[in-house]
């Protein structure tokens, strides 16, 4: 398996480009299926997540193709199958956006309960609620969730919690359905406005998108079309935190300000200087950083895909920081990790008290899960002496050549594959 080996210490400097962003492309790769007609996809991160889904929808008798880097095209016009496949949906919990689309399209769909990850149960009670809502009859049966409909008829939906991935699969499943759905205490994180664009693009009738309200005006098909996906904003996020903590100066470019402004204000309390150009937000923090309270909350409040990344900041900050997580019940992992590199962290319930401390030293950790991963890439690359990361397929979920881009901004790292770990 492969590991990340960093030499920490080098103050970085310069720019990096934001990829398209992972949460966004997978429920628009899903999409593809509600549709007869060709799809182009550009911007599309390069990363297993989306081979993962790309998989999937292969499974289920959509052809795709490769196009170029960040191309992708999606031909859903064949048979399609009801079942998604187990062998691929327990490796991503994201293959479950494909309930929706195949719901409303078949009026019958078969996909396996994603289970639980790392860092919490994750269960999707609230999506099959909506299906519900919606005139689907809901049953599980042999590990999977079933769904079937004679016919799927708007309907007020209100979720009990503002889930991204309910929100993502109801809205799916509504743009086929006859009438207006309307979804109450929706999600509003950006990546359901590039969803509801993505589906407007191919015919729908969705408005509201980012809002506590959309609606869905059902419509008998979509058409076909191209479509370019958002900046990913934890990517953007995670190297605006390194520019904070790096001694340098790190301008992140392709990145959307508007989304990150829960993060921005964060870091600018700890003190960084944030430049905003256009797509462009360059960090740096010359007079270092001092201790915050945050709590994770939905969009527009500070993302809990965040949380690590800004726990490595807050270890090395003047003073104590605070962190409550309140999205998910086990987002701690990385805590013993950085505790391994000198951090001086303790929690109690879903608060992390974080006592900042001089410098962090290097260790071996794991990257514990994907954002967990993310965090022990920042504080490797501000300790002193040497860090060896393993686990880092969960990295490579969601960060597209990471060491290739950081090695760019001077960082001293490197990927190497460990044929004695190979499993
Ligand atoms: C998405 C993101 C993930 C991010 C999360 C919160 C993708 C592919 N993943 O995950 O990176 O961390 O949003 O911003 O977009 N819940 C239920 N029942 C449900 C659904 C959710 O109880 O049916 C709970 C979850 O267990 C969790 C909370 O609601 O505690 C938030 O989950 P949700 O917003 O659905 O996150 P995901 O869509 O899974």
């Amino acid at each position: 398996m492969a590991k990340i080996l960093i030499q920490g210490g080098k103050p970085l400097n310069g720019s990096i480009i934001v990829s398209g962003a992972k949460n966004a492309a997978l429920p628009i790769m899903a999409a593809t299926l509600l549709s007869t007609e060709p799809v182009v996809l550009r911007n599309v991160p390069d990363l297993n997540d989306v081979n993962t889904m790309a998989k999937v929808l292969q499974a289920l008798g959509v052809n795709y193709k490769k196009l170029d880097h960040g191309v992708y095209s999606f031909n859903a016009s064949g048979a399609i199958s009801e079942e998604a496949p187990y062998e691929l949906v327990k490796t991503m919990r994201a293959s479950f956006f494909v309930m929706g689309p195949l719901l409303a399209r078949l009026k019958k769909a078969r996909v396996p309960l994603p289970g639980g990850c790392a860092i919490g149960v994750r269960p999707v009670n609230i999506h099959l609620k909506g299906f519900e809502a919606l005139g689907a009859r809901v049953s599980i049966d042999g590990g999977c969730a079933v769904a079937v409909a004679d016919r799927l008829v708007g309907n007020k939906i209100m979720l009990d919690f503002p889930s991204v991935g309910a929100t993502e699969n109801l809205m799916m499943a509504a743009a086929l359905a006859e009438g207006q759905s309307v979804i109450e205490n929706a999600a509003q994180e950006p990546e359901i406005i590039d969803l509801a664009n993505f589906l407007n693009a191919l015919g729908a009738k969705i408005s509201g998108a980012g809002s506590p309200i959309i609606k869905i005006d059902g419509v008998e098909k979509l058409k076909g079309g191209e479509y370019s996906i958002i900046p990913d904003r934890i990517e953007a996020g995670t190297f605006m935190v390194l520019g904070a903590i790096s001694g340098g100066r790190i301008s992140v470019e392709k990145c959307e300000p508007e989304h990150q402004h829960a993060l921005m204000n964060k870091l600018k309390e700890m003190g960084a200087e944030i430049e905003i150009d256009g797509d462009k937000v360059v960090v740096s923090a010359v007079n270092g950083l001092n201790g915050v309270e945050v709590k994770t909350l939905p969009f527009p409040g500070f993302p809990t895909d965040m949380q690590a990344q800004l726990m490595v900041a807050m270890c090395v900050a003047n003073g104590s920081s605070f962190i409550t997580e309140t999205i998910f019940e086990n987002r701690f992992m990385h805590v013993s990790e950085l505790a391994r590199m000198g951090a001086n962290v303790t929690t109690h319930d879903r608060t992390a008290v974080i006592h900042g401390v001089k410098s962090l030293k290097g260790a071996p950790v794991s990257a514990t899960d994907l954002r967990a991963g993310a965090a022990m890439v920042l504080a490797g690359l501000i300790a002193e002496g040497k860090t060896e990361i393993s686990q880092v397929y969960h990295i490579d979920r969601g960060y597209e050549d990471l060491t290739g881009r950081l090695r760019k901004l001077g960082a001293n790292i490197e990927r190497i594959e460990d044929p004695e770990t190979d499993e």
